[in-house]
């Protein structure tokens, strides 16, 4: 049994929405969570910038002592997955293929769509994994950057982000996906509205559980996994802005999110 903690990071707080998942689907797995705070967004930044802070945050993450690694960002999993996984031995984990996976299984050979930021979306990653596991299906991509500070704002219900919802999704409407990946870490956040505006037929992918599950089997083949009744214990490190963090991600976690140190990077 490894009781090394598990890493997760993300250009911010969004990627509680993965740890949440983590938590739900790995209750004895101990966690050490960075958010780059400082440095976010990554969306709509180069890939070149997003691969070097990843690069970093990984290092950072190893010298703790994980056990493996969870890129919570798909803008960073877009970027910068192969990079990371090859500057180490760890298991690194991304969200997009698990996210893939899922979106191809819920939307039963019809169209899968895809929302992110416009670095996943201009990166083509999950179209990519999608075509590669389904060649052939058709995938089609918006992407929504006024999504994340929408969520931020806490306005998960409001009707303004109705207004930009509508709009963002018309084409995805209109080409009938029988499956939406919400490929953002903020996105899960806008569900129930997401699921309006879309429509009850259309199968809404939280990339984040399937990438607890996936992580699941990873710590089992490779007999990582905590032991059945050991305590997990959750670390939050973020690059600046504790207070922010804080109050922000509370509304990702709830109480689970304890005090986060900071972690000064680059
Ligand atoms: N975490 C990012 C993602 O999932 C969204 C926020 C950002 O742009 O940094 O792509």
């Amino acid at each position: 049994m490894n009781r090394a903690p598990i890493g997760i990071f993300d250009s911010g707080i969004g990627g509680l929405t993965v740890a949440r998942a983590i938590y739900e689907r790995l209750p004895h797995e101990s966690t050490i969570y960075f958010g780059d705070t400082a440095r976010v967004p990554y969306g709509p930044k180069s890939p070149e910038t997003v691969t070097r802070y990843s690069l970093e945050i990984l290092h950072w993450l190893l010298a703790q002592g994980v056990k493996a690694v969870v890129v919570a960002c798909n803008t960073s999993t877009a970027h910068a997955l192969r990079a990371l996984q090859e500057a180490t031995p760890v298991p690194v984990l991304g969200v997009i293929k698990p996210g893939a996976r899922a979106a191809i299984a819920a939307g039963g050979g019809g169209t899968v769509g895809v929302i992110g930021t416009a670095g996943t979306i201009a990166s083509g990653a999950y179209q990519r994994a999608i075509n590669a596991l389904a060649p052939g299906l058709p995938v089609i991509q918006r992407a929504c950057p006024l999504f994340v500070p929408l969520v931020e704002e806490g306005w998960f219900d409001h009707p303004a982000t109705e207004l930009v919802a509508a709009d963002y999704l018309q084409e995805l409407r209109q080409a009938c996906v029988r499956s939406l990946v919400l490929g953002c870490t903020h996105y899960p956040l806008l569900k129930p509205l997401l699921q309006r505006v879309m429509g009850p037929e259309v199968r809404l992918i939280d990339s984040g559980q399937a990438t607890a599950t996936a992580l699941a089997t990873i710590l089992e083949d490779k007999s990582l996994g905590a032991a059945g009744d050991a305590e997990a214990r959750h670390r939050f490190v973020v690059s600046d802005d504790e207070a922010r963090f804080r109050q922000v991600g509370s509304r990702f976690i709830g109480e689970r999110l304890g005090k986060a140190e900071v972690v000064p990077l680059g």
